[in-house]
């Protein structure tokens, strides 16, 4: 492209600029001495470290170091390159670009590409007008209404009403001159399948327009007001339409997410237009279809982090799961916005308010730890399979962390809950990296047997406690501050034990006689206890030792009984009930820490 021509074009837009006019559109600037200061837009600061430098030409930022002329700035604040800010300034100053030699294709597609992009403008304007100044529009307001979407709010948005007839709109676009071919392709029409003629695509529907990031409208989402089926009709897939790669909300959007460093994205575009509402403004929504790639990437573009806010429901849970395996290899900073209550964000904000919303974007968790959480409430872990099958879904995503002091961080943690070895989970990770898969094979025999000894640890732990006892009932005592019986998971275990805390109760002995009304398996389990060597260590040793074994699976088993009552609060709505289990959660795995 470099040619004479360009150079020229180029030369006459850098001249014609003025970077303090550029800037000013975007910063509020104070003048000091040759410099003129504000708040640096590329960074979050809350003095001013951000300065131009008209007479050179440049500005530059003391805080971030974001520097450069003026078209660097604008590349920088609209995110374009540098050669399309170019082109953008000089459109600004109406100096035209140099003709560059097309194919009539080329041509063609983009004379119906501007004519399209016409065409929606009109009939964006043509619902919101008729949502805003006709009588038939006040329907679609009272919808509106009724969700608590502010007037500003329908401005801002530029939301419209679609009126219950067959051809409005096709009618008086045809008569305004535009083509039947336009409506055609731009599927705001469809052609009536008897008979001549044209109908609307949108009919008693509330209208969202979609636009590109640059705010183009490229298609609309209308919604019926009822609960008719459709729910949700979206523009079909046209030559400015592509669900894969359009994000609603983005042209609003982008800037806030380029400041805050993350996106925040929801799965609906009321979601969207409620969370945006509620001030939190680096918000996008996909279009009902899931998250593709595609749209990582140019959230990329804007912010390392994403961060997926669905409906809590078991829907919006699996299209979470999703949505993270899709972006785990894209590089980017994933996090879960929990939404505990209110099916999805929408919801949740009309119920509990902005503020609240935004703490929830506060506790936002990492990936990982979501990931776990989904695994730890989804799976039965209590069982040797659950285990196996608990770890086997976490090793994809522990084997993608990359520094690896968090990566023992979670392994210590999974392998806590699961009450399984660490050094075990640590080898099944190296195996995974290794890439084999059947290392990665649930059916493993390595782990199941591992999982075994380690439940056999559980059961000797119990058997010296009870022997220990048996000896002298003081023990019980000091057994029940740090588990109480009900707690003891192996039944036969849990049935001595209450036998002899009844009989102490009732100040009988403890004898070969009295033990005789246990039950067959529990008189076994008895006997091996009393006759079980300690495994090489003092009494004293192997008595602290199996107290702690045994307060880490109760530790665990609670862990696992308030993580599956908080997921399912959370699924019923019950928001106060669901954070009352959500402490509970963080005080164990605490206390899990400890010991
Ligand atoms: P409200 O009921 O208006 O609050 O919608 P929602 O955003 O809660 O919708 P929901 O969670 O049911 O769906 C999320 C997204 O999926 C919507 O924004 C739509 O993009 C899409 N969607 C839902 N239902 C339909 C449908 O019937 N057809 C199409 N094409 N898309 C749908
Ligand atoms: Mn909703």
């Amino acid at each position: 492209m470099r040619n004479e021509a360009m150079d020229d074009f180029v030369e006459r837009v850098s001249e014609a600029t003025d970077i303090l006019r550029v800037v000013q559109g975007y910063v509020p600037l104070k003048r000091r001495g040759n410099r003129y200061w504000g708040c640096c837009p590329f960074h979050q600061e809350k003095t001013a470290s951000f300065s131009v430098v008209p007479d050179k030409g440049f500005f530059y930022c003391f805080g971030c170091h974001a520097g450069g002329n003026a078209f660097k700035f604008i590349s920088l604040i609209e995110n374009i390159s540098y050669f399309d800010a170019i082109k953008l300034q000089a459109e600004k100053l109406g100096i035209p670009l140099p003709e560059r030699r097309r194919s009539p294709q080329e041509i063609a597609r983009e004379r119906e590409i501007k004519d399209l992009r016409k065409v929606n403008e009109l009939a964006r304007d043509f619902f919101h007008n008729c949502l805003t100044m006709t009588r038939m529009g006040e329907t679609g307001k009272a919808y509106f209404a009724g969700r608590g979407i502010r007037e500003e709010t329908i401005e801002e948005f530029q939301l419209g009403y679609a009126p219950p007839a067959w051809d409005k709109l096709s009618t008086a676009f045809l008569k305004r001159g535009i083509k039947q071919e336009f409506l055609l392709a731009s599927g705001l029409s469809a052609e009536r399948k008897q008979g001549n003629g044209l109908y609307d695509r949108f009919r008693g529907r509330v209208i969202i327009p979609i636009a590109d990031e640059r705010g183009r409208v490229v298609g609309f989402g209308g919604r019926v007001l009822d609960d008719s089926t459709p729910k949700y009709l979206n523009t079909p897939e046209t030559i400015l339409f592509n669900k894969r790669k359009i994000l609603f909300g983005l042209d609003r959007s982008h800037r806030a997410i380029q400041q805050e460093g993350r996106a925040i994205v929801v799965e609906g575009y009321m979601d969207a237009i409620s969370v945006f509402d509620a001030g939190v403004h680096n918000v996008v929504a996909s279009l009902g279809t899931s998250f593709t790639p595609e749209h990582a990437k140019k959230l990329l573009h804007y912010a390392p982090e994403i961060c997926f806010c669905y409906d809590s429901d078991e829907a919006g849970q699996k299209a979470t799961i999703r949505a993270l395996s899709i972006v785990r290899d894209t590089g980017a900073v994933v996090r879960v916005i929990v939404v505990p209550d209110g099916k999805d964000p929408d919801e949740f904000i009309r119920r509990h308010g902005a503020d609240a919303f935004r703490k929830l974007v506060d506790k936002a968790l990492p990936l990982v730890e979501y990931r776990l959480r989904y695994v730890l409430s989804h799976v039965n872990y209590d069982t040797l399979d659950g285990k196996v099958r608990a770890l086997h879904e976490m090793l994809p995503v522990l084997a993608g962390i990359r520094e690896p002091a968090a990566r023992m961080e979670y392994e210590k943690k999974l392998a806590q809950t699961l009450m399984l070895d660490e050094g075990l989970v640590r080898s099944e990770i190296r195996h995974y990296h290794g890439g084999t898969e059947q290392a990665a094979s649930p059916a493993r025999q390595p782990i199941r047997q591992a999982i075994v000894r380690q439940d056999t640890a559980l059961q000797k732990a119990g058997r010296i406690v009870i022997r220990m006892a048996w000896q002298d009932a003081a023990v019980l005592v000091h057994l029940e501050t740090i588990v109480p019986l009900e707690g003891i998971q192996s039944s036969a275990q849990r049935e001595i034990l209450t036998f002899f805390k009844t009989s102490m109760e009732q100040g009988r002995p403890v004898d070969e006689a009295s033990a005789a009304s246990l039950s067959d398996e529990a008189a076994a389990e008895l006997s091996r206890a009393l006759v079980e060597d300690l495994g090489g260590r003092e009494e004293a040793e192997a008595y602290d030792d199996s107290l702690r074994v045994l307060r880490r699976a109760y530790l665990n088993a609670l862990y696992a009984e308030h993580s599956r009552k908080a997921n399912e609060y959370a699924q019923n709505g019950q928001h106060e009930a669901c954070l009352q289990e959500l402490n509970e959660v963080n005080k164990i795995k605490h206390e899990m820490d400890e010991w």
